[in-house]
């Protein structure tokens, strides 16, 4: 067993973890920074599949997300624009598809007004919450005793509208059923992005890809803490006094003055916490669990659909696949797609044999781009739900009543322990950018109080 001393541990490296090791490190602490798995970057993994580079995670960056820009910068790496040219499609309940530009998908005229109003009291709340303490708004508790789709039910009795407003954040965004989550959580998934508005733009909120793919971000970091970072080290127990810890993995331990848990919420249960966490948070970390979705790629000899004078960009709230994109990689002459199959949809696939599932996905790209989706080169389904160090996608968030209840305590520290993830961010939340402005925020924290 390997023995450690440092200024501080951090657990888990993915981009939240490694910023805050990154930030102590250069401020003079010294760091250890144990992973569970034999990688670092956690929901961030930029692998290859059958000859195919794919983002089987994260990927995306929105010109909001100004922490996550400014570690591309300091990294020295290049974005390149998602492929947006020509017409998007949306595929009505009735299964008519039609081509539109902008971001209002093409319905009924009453329908896109509906939407419009909607999205307009939706972004005066955003404005008005905000995303760093939805918790402390008068409205939190009324706002978090109605699950999204009430409050949706509530404002319009237009179904479709409904269907679509609701997809912007169920489908799209917490990955849960519009159900399971409050419209109080709804509000702090818009206001993390800047607002309701930015949400449905496509193009704001999946602007820029990485070249080489955004794993590279937890890579270049993990290169320059090197011996700092150690892979296939689960921490299993963290023993705390009130000044310090001890993290205890399975080929090694390390004592510390404070540590940073950087790990999903949902995985805080897994560390044997000695002596157990308060009462509070034992209690406010069973509330924070993970959605689900499939993140789907289909990799083609050519971007066939720009030939029909099509983006790529796709939607619908009746389709399997409820929104796919162009994802082809930056200087690839091969066109790549990529589909979201969310929550109960995702659920039912994966029932099913693999072929079957396989065959169901393509079909509803079918739907989107014709036959020629049917036959892709590869083909590959990202299962986070699967994955122990993860067990879900994208990130975490409150059951009903969870967030006004407990927000407030979320990122407490509990003696020298401290938490960071993306699943806590205020701006940025869910996101990478989230990750990295947790990490900073931890980390400047340790050094505040430093002796
Ligand atoms: P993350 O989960 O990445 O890191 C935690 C680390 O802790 C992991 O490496 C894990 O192995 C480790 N760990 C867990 N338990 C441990 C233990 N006991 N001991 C040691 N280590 C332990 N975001 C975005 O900005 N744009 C996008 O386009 C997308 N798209 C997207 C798609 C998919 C499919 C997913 C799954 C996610 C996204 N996201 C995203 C979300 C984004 O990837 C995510 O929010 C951040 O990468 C989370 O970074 P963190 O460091 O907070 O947690």
């Amino acid at each position: 067993m390997t023995e450690l001393q440092r200024d501080v541990v951090i657990i888990g490296a993915g981009a939240s973890g490694l910023t805050a090791a990154t930030r102590l490190r250069e401020a003079g602490l010294s760091v250890a920074v144990l992973e569970a798995r034999d990688r670092v970057g956690g929901r961030l993994w930029t692998n290859d599949i059958d000859g195919a580079t794919l983002e089987i995670g994260g990927q995306w960056v929105s010109p909001d997300q100004d922490a996550l820009i400014e570690t591309l910068a300091e990294l020295g790496l290049e974005t390149y624009s998602r492929y947006r040219e020509g017409d998007s499609v949306y595929i009505n309940a009735s299964g008519t598809l039609t081509r539109f530009t902008g971001e209002i998908f093409p319905v009924e005229a009453s329908t896109q007004r509906e939407m419009e109003r909607l999205i307009t009291v939706l972004d005066e709340l955003v404005a008005d919450i905000g995303p760093r303490e939805p918790w402390a708004h008068p409205r939190a508790e009324e706002l978090d005793s109605v699950t999204w789709i009430e409050w949706l039910e509530s404002q319009t009795d237009d179904v479709e509208a409904r269907d679509n407003i609701a997809l912007f954040v169920a489908d799209a965004m917490l990955t849960k059923p519009a159900h399971a989550f409050s419209a109080l959580q709804a509000i702090l998934m818009a206001a993390s992005a800047g607002s309701f508005s930015n949400l449905v733009d496509a193009d704001f909120i999946l602007d820029k890809r990485v070249i080489g793919g955004l794993q590279r971000v937890p890579l270049l970091l993990a290169e320059k803490l090197g011996d700092d970072v150690f892979l296939s080290q689960p921490v299993r127990r963290l023993e705390y006094t009130a000044d310090s810890v001890r993290a205890v993995a399975d080929g090694m331990t390390v004592s510390a003055r404070q540590a940073i848990v950087a790990v999903p919420p949902n995985l805080y249960s897994r560390i044997d916490f000695q002596p157990p966490l308060p009462r509070r948070q034992q209690q406010m970390h069973q509330h924070l669990s993970l959605g689900f979705v499939i993140k789907v790629h289909a990799v083609y000899e050519t971007p066939f659909w720009r030939n029909a004078g099509l983006s790529g960009t796709s939607f619908s709230p009746y389709e399997i696949v409820h929104e796919a994109y162009d994802n082809s990689n930056y200087d690839d002459p091969r066109g790549t797609l990529v589909g979201f199959v969310s929550d109960r949809k995702a659920d039912q696939l994966f029932t099913l044999p693999a072929e079957e599932r396989k065959r169901i996905i393509l079909t509803s790209l079918s739907h989107y781009y014709g036959e020629e989706a049917l036959s892709p080169v590869v083909y590959y389904e990202s299962d986070w739900g699967s994955e122990e160090w993860t067990r879900g996608a994208y990130a975490a968030s409150f059951d009903m009543g969870g967030l006004h209840r407990y927000g407030a305590d979320l990122r407490s520290p509990v003696g020298p322990i401290h938490w960071s993830c993306s699943d806590l961010a205020a701006e940025g939340y869910q996101h990478v950018d989230g990750a990295i402005r947790m990490g900073r925020q931890t980390a400047d924290a340790i050094l505040l109080n430093r002796t």
